[in-house]
């Protein structure tokens, strides 16, 4: 019989082995195809969002309705926190109260550390986004989606292009992609391809790239993490036509390539705005698989915990 996954905790993709990478993505697709849900309904999850968020606040908040979980509300500027209570004071609330899973998105990298090893702290975390660190939900949404389209990963020639230095969605994919045995290309601002990246695949200028790759994953300039306007010294124009996915690169692109971007979109700067909604985008299908991973990720958490605590009868 198949073993189904289960998880504790879900901070980074280090957590993750390749073959449950591929349990989430096969679950995901599950649901997608219209798989019965399990019903989680004495499970209390909460959003602790500490940075803006649509896409995975959101679609984290319909899986878990669609899971029939009891999802308790936190809106961080009515909050506590306003009254300087800390993340780790917060999150040990919740736990408190009998929250079971947090999903949390916060500023400080690896913020999920201390969490992790307090003994007070039961409650399941799911990361959601710690600054330029992890953010495993979006990576595997994905890789669903490069999975949907070309039904394997090992040669697939992907390239990250953008604001590298500061994105977890690049830091995330760039290792499990390498680990499932693609071939990784970078692009956009030198300055942002530091040496850690280097490590993971060859940097090409967007001319020379667009017409070699199977994935071309745009990136937003992320000008809240900017330390100096000096980090982003270009108009949007400029870095348009230097960096960005333009109509007349998309003519280049190989007649299999796809287009991703985790969203929000800086329309006309990363990648064109009539392109966006290209045959070639998979942007809002991105959006779309979003879902349907959290609730493959949720479920893997309810079942690592009622395994963990003894008391299966929450899924079988
Ligand atoms: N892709 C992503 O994380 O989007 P949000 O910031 O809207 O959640």
């Amino acid at each position: 019989m198949e073993k189904k996954l289960a998880l504790k905790n879900l901070v980074s993709m280090e957590d993750l082995s390749k073959e449950e990478v591929l349990q989430l993505i096969y679950r995901a697709q599950a649901f997608k195809g219209g798989a019965s849900t399990p019903s989680c309904e004495k499970i209390f999850v909460a959003n602790l969002f500490f940075e803006n968020s649509t896409r995975t606040h959101r679609s984290f908040e319909v899986a878990e309705n669609k899971l029939n979980m009891k999802v308790i509300e936190f809106d961080a500027t009515t909050s506590s926190v306003q009254k300087g209570e800390s993340l780790y004071d917060t999150v040990g609330t919740f736990n408190a109260i009998g929250v079971d899973v947090l999903v949390i998105r916060a500023k400080e990298e690896e913020y999920y550390n201390e969490l992790l090893q307090s003994p007070l702290i039961t409650a399941s975390l799911i990361n959601g986004g710690d600054g330029s660190g992890q953010h495993p939900s979006q990576c595997l949404l994905d890789l669903m989606t490069i999975y949907e389209s070309f039904g394997h990963f090992a040669g697939l020639k992907v390239a990250i292009v953008g604001d590298l230095r500061h994105s977890r969605v690049a830091r995330s994919n760039m290792q499990m992609l390498k680990r499932l045995g693609a071939e990784l290309y970078f692009s956009g601002p030198v300055a942002w391809f530091t040496p850690e990246f280097a490590e993971y695949g060859t940097y090409l200028g967007m001319d020379e790239l667009v017409g070699l790759v199977d994935v071309l994953m745009l990136l937003r300039v992320q000008h809240e993490r900017h330390t100096s306007s000096s980090e982003a010294a270009f108009s949007k124009e400029e870095y348009h036509e230097k960096f960005g996915l333009t109509t007349a690169r998309y003519e280049k692109m190989a007649p299999q390539g796809i287009i991703m971007h985790p969203a929000p979109v800086n329309r006309d700067v990363e990648i064109a705005s009539s392109l966006v909604e290209s045959p070639k985008s998979k942007i809002f299908t991105q959006m779309t698989n979003g879902m349907f991973m959290r609730m493959a990720i949720l479920e893997a958490i309810v079942r690592g915990r009622s395994l963990e605590e003894a008391h299966d009868g929450n899924l079988n």
